[in-house]
């Protein structure tokens, strides 16, 4: 860990106090150079935060930053984590660093691969509760418009956001248009943990995958950040779910979240054709066929879950966690009249994206839904956060409190 001076918003920014900050799949490329957009290190990992505005860009900088001097060395900072993380930028004050750095080139095996480009655009476009990222905005240059001048925020307003890289430090500057004020009554947490799972979610199941009630909804990585949120959309939209995982504690998660049928696909007996155990547990568990099939795994669990859905069924694919991407048999296609789509925020129209948003703050505002947060990093343990999504065993969202 490093401290750097506090950064100085410029006109159009904001800096936010961080108070808390989730951890998201594409962390785990940017910082692997296996992401859409190749960031040079050294920088910040980091996309997406809850916290404090400190300063405006066009205001007298008065907050002074509350970072004290000091450095927690990091003598194994040379790794993949390590080596993008330890040094920060000008824009993030004491950074995250990797600690634990050992064996590193493993982790970076796993990181996905250039397939799962089609999985990171999603940080952010405008909405009501949401933000404009900055990683959105640089697929989506529609969007960054209207939300610069949507905001109107003044010191002390709590905020949540999304960026490209930096949050994982106390302190972040970032573009006004990509941080929105936290309602009353939703605290830091709960919002640094919902925006990117939950928005990918119910975008995935809403504008593509159409689900609605009654439908037979399967979950692959159900007990992932995105797949636990699309679990728990599924069922608050009235859809059957069946939620596939590798782990009982995942798959206990998922049936909190309101998944009817478990399906742990790394089972004792599933050991040597992990494919066909998935195929022959969802016939079982979904005999008539699903109506949709939501995907962030991809690798050897896409075609069985395909398989499974009814004629006319459809299959979002969303990531590829697994770091493989699949090859399906067009005839699957042809023979069932399956569509598959893909999910990206940029295709989503600005209205729909807007009243979706809207219904998803509601709910969230209500209590209705609640990300999962299932464990939280000091600052200082930042590497063994990413490492624990890096790596698939993170249960819903994975935190990092820099207080
Ligand atoms: N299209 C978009 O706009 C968009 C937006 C957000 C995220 N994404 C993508 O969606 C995917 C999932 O994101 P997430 O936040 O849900 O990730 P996550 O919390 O880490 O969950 C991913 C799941 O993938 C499975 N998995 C299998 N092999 C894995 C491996 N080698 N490493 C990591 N996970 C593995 C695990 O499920 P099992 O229990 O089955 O092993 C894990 O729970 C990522 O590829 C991400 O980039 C796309």
């Amino acid at each position: 860990m490093q401290d750097l001076p506090s950064p100085r918003p410029a006109p159009g920014q904001v800096r936010v106090r961080v108070t808390a900050a989730a951890v998201n799949y594409p962390d785990v490329l940017l910082i692997a150079n296996r992401y859409q957009i190749s960031v040079p290190p050294p920088f910040v990992p980091g996309s997406e935060f809850a916290g404090v505005v400190t300063a405006l860009g066009d205001a007298p900088d008065d907050l002074a930053p509350t970072s004290g001097p000091g450095t927690v060395g990091n003598p194994d900072a040379a790794s993949d984590f390590g080596r993008v993380s330890s040094l920060g930028t000008a824009s993030n004050t004491r950074s995250a660093d990797n600690p634990d750095t050992a064996g590193n080139s493993g982790a970076a095996s796993h990181l996905g691969t250039a397939g799962d480009l089609g999985a990171v655009t999603g940080l952010g476009r405008a909405n009501s509760f949401g933000t404009a990222g900055d990683l959105g905005a640089a697929h989506d240059p529609g969007s960054a418009g209207e939300l610069d001048t949507a905001c109107n925020l003044a010191i002390g307003d709590r905020v949540t956001g999304t960026v490209l890289h930096g949050a994982f430090a106390e302190e972040v500057v970032v573009a006004t248009g990509s941080v929105a004020r936290i309602p009353d009554g939703i605290d830091d947490r709960t919002a640094a943990a919902f925006g990117v799972a939950h928005r990918t979610a119910y975008h995935a199941l809403r504008s593509v995958a159409r689900v609605g009630s009654g439908d037979h909804v399967i979950v692959l990585g159900a007990g992932g950040g995105v797949g636990l949120a699309a679990v728990q959309l599924a069922a608050l939209l009235g859809a059957e779910v069946t939620a596939v995982a590798s782990s009982a504690a995942k798959l206990e998660a998922a049936a909190s979240c309101g998944a009817r049928n478990l399906v742990d696909h790394k089972a004792s007996g599933a050991e040597h054709d992990h494919a066909r155990a998935l195929r022959e547990a969802l016939r079982a568990t979904v005999p008539e066929g699903a109506d949709a099939v939501v995907d962030p795994v991809g690798g050897d669990l896409s075609e069985p879950a395909l398989r499974s859905l009814r004629r006319g069924g459809r299959f979002v694919t969303v990531g590829y966690a697994s770091g493989t991407i699949p090859r399906i048999p067009l005839n699957l296609v042809l023979v069932k009249g399956i569509q598959i789509l893909g999910f990206q925020f940029g295709d989503i129209g600005p209205e729909e994206f807007r009243r979706h948003d809207e219904e998803l703050t509601a709910l969230l505002a209500t209590g209705r839904i609640r990300p999962h947060i299932g464990a939280t990093y000091p600052l200082g343990e930042t590497a063994s956060a990413l490492r624990q999504v890096a790596d698939g065993r993170a249960i819903g969202k994975i935190l990092i409190d820099p207080r």
